[in-house]
């Protein structure tokens, strides 16, 4: 069910939000940082004025923190403010936009709100989803902007730095190269940001929603060359990014423990989900991971064969899990789960297995499959539970007119 927040889900199933494990917007199990929790309190009673203050402190903490000038940081609603920002900056009615296929939507829904066309590359199942400079390349034809995501979305795979310099190298000079780099904290890999110095034709996305925890508070930014440095003023919209937001960030940008669980909490889960759940997985280095279902033998029930994903998903939420049909990826035989706390990634994987057992799923190995509380590296750490931290929402979710933009 894309695009519904827990506690309408919760209302459909007549359960309450504390009853079901929501693992299908990639958000922060651990919720934010309990500074970001006391920043925005204390923002909330100042936000009859405008935020501006708020706003240039956090492009300075942001710049000094990836060590470029206030100018390169263009800070916007969430990234999907940068998408739009990165759009409006470069992008004329009728210019073509190269995007990942499988991939995230907003990409294109922003090429389209920009009167852009949208053109894609894919990304194949056979090789595992790997991202590189051929791949791109391979349906290339001098598109005014090219879209890497890494780690991407939904399959986690990354784009590795050398061939990113290898992309770079090879796109024309007035092509932008948009890395975005939503997941950018779960990955040791590099940031593109690295690459800004000697390209003018890079920008970097990154958000505060994931591995910061604010999805709700919608704060992100875009980083890019200096030379680009005058233009945001000509293309922000003004006080688009709160002054409550604003504030929670910049605490959260100081709260290096909180990033470091959630990152911890993440790679733990994978590798969990990667082991245990009795289907094959992608592996990936973002706050999820993809699970291949396809199989499923759905004879003598009343689910569509051509829609495993989604057959899997509707009898997941009916036992309170809620993870992504990726149909709306144009991926109806995977599922993306997200990386919950270890007690709410253990219940997922014994209740997907649960189902894939029901759905007699044909792809489901059993050897596969352990004891569902044998974690492989000795179980809970005090302070995680399923109901630690205030209960994670859907939001975050772009409208879902286009597929799925979370
Ligand atoms: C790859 C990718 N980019 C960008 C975003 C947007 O993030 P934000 O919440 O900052 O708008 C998401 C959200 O799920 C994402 O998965």
């Amino acid at each position: 069910m894309p695009g519904k927040g827990i506690e309408e889900v919760a209302r459909d199933l007549g359960v309450e939000p504390a009853d079901l494990v929501k693992l299908s917007s990639n958000e922060n199990p651990h919720g934010p940082s309990p500074a970001a929790i006391e920043a925005a309190q204390s923002a909330a009673e100042g936000v009859h004025h405008y935020p501006k203050a708020s706003h240039t402190d956090l492009t300075a903490a942001v710049a000094e923190e990836w060590d470029v000038t206030p100018e390169q940081v263009w800070v916007s609603p969430g990234a999907d403010g940068s998408l739009d920002y990165v759009s409006r900056a470069v992008l004329e009615p009728g210019q073509a936009v190269l995007v990942p296929g499988p991939g995230f939507a907003y990409y294109s829904m922003s090429t389209r709100y920009h009167h852009g066309e949208v053109t894609t590359y894919e990304l194949h199942e056979a090789d595992g989803f790997q991202q590189d400079a051929a791949t791109v390349l391979s349906a290339y034809d001098g598109q005014r902007v090219v879209y890497v995501t890494s780690p991407h979305n939904p399959t986690g795979t990354e784009f590795p730095h050398d061939e990113l310099e290898e992309l770079l190298g090879a796109v024309d000079d007035d092509t932008l190269v948009a890395v975005d780099e939503a997941y950018g904290e779960y990955t040791d890999q590099p940031s593109a940001a690295t690459l800004l110095d000697d390209h003018d034709n890079l920008a970097v996305t990154r958000t505060f929603s994931k591995a910061y925890g604010l999805a709700g508070l919608r704060i992100g930014y875009a980083l890019v060359p200096e030379s680009w440095g005058a233009v945001y003023a000509q293309i922000n919209t003004p006080f688009a990014a709160n002054e409550v937001g604003l504030r929670a960030a910049l605490a959260a940008l100081e709260d290096d423990d909180h990033v470091e669980q959630s990152v911890e909490t993440a790679a733990w889960a994978r590798e969990y989900m990667a082991e245990r759940l009795g289907v094959p997985t992608v592996d990936g280095a973002g706050n999820f991971l993809l699970a291949k279902i396809g199989g499923v033998d759905t004879e003598g029930t009343n689910v569509d064969a051509d829609t495993p994903g989604a057959a899997v998903a509707a009898a997941a939420k009916r036992r309170g899990v809620i993870v992504r049909d990726t149909g709306s990826f144009g991926l109806p035989e995977h599922l993306r789960i997200t990386c919950g706390t270890r007690a709410e990634t253990r219940t997922a994987v014994e209740t997907l297995n649960d189902v894939f057992a029901e759905l007699d799923a044909t792809a489901f190995d059993p050897d596969a499959a352990g004891p569902p509380d044998t974690a492989a590296d000795g179980g809970d750490r005090s302070g995680e539970s399923a109901t630690d931290g205030p209960e994670a929402t859907d939001g975050g979710e772009t409208p879902q007119t286009e597929g799925d933009a979370s």
